[in-house]
C-alpha cells in the first residue's frame, strides 16, 4: 500500500540554451492546475490523498510535457489543461488510466 493513493509527478524542468524541455512546453502551468484542481476537489493531503508534485528532468524530454502516476507508474504527455483534468476524473478519481494521452512504457 502507498503512503498516496496516487502521488503525481509533473517534469518541470528547463533546459539551457532552448533545448526541447517540459518547461518550454508548459509543465509548470499544468502542474500547477492540477495542484489547484487536486486542492479544490479536496483530494490533497497526507496518508491516504493525492499528492501532485514537481520534478526534474524524467528524461523523456521529446515526449514532453509529461507526468508520470503511482502507484501505477502510468506516464502521459499532455498538451493542456483539459488532458489534465480528463487524468484527474478519469486516473485519479476513476482509476481508469487515459489511454489516449499515455506514453510508452
Ligand atoms: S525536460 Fe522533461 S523529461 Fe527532460
Amino acid at each position: 500500500m502507498s503512503y498516496y493513493t496516487k502521488h503525481v509527478f509533473f517534469c518541470t524542468n528547463q533546459r539551457d540554451l532552448g533545448a526541447e524541455c517540459c518547461h518550454s512546453a508548459g509543465s509548470s502551468d499544468l502542474q500547477a492546475y492540477a495542484k489547484a484542481r487536486v486542492t479544490q476537489l479536496k483530494l490533497s493531503g497526507g496518508s491516504g490523498k493525492v499528492r501532485i508534485n514537481r520534478a526534474g528532468c524524467l528524461n523523456r524530454c521529446d515526449e514532453g510535457p509529461v507526468l508520470v502516476v503511482y502507484p501505477e507508474a502510468v506516464w502521459y504527455r499532455v498538451f493542456d489543461k483539459a488532458d489534465v483534468e480528463e487524468i484527474i476524473q478519469s486516473h485519479i478519481l476513476g482509476n481508469t488510466p487515459v489511454d489516449r494521452l499515455r506514453l510508452a512504457d
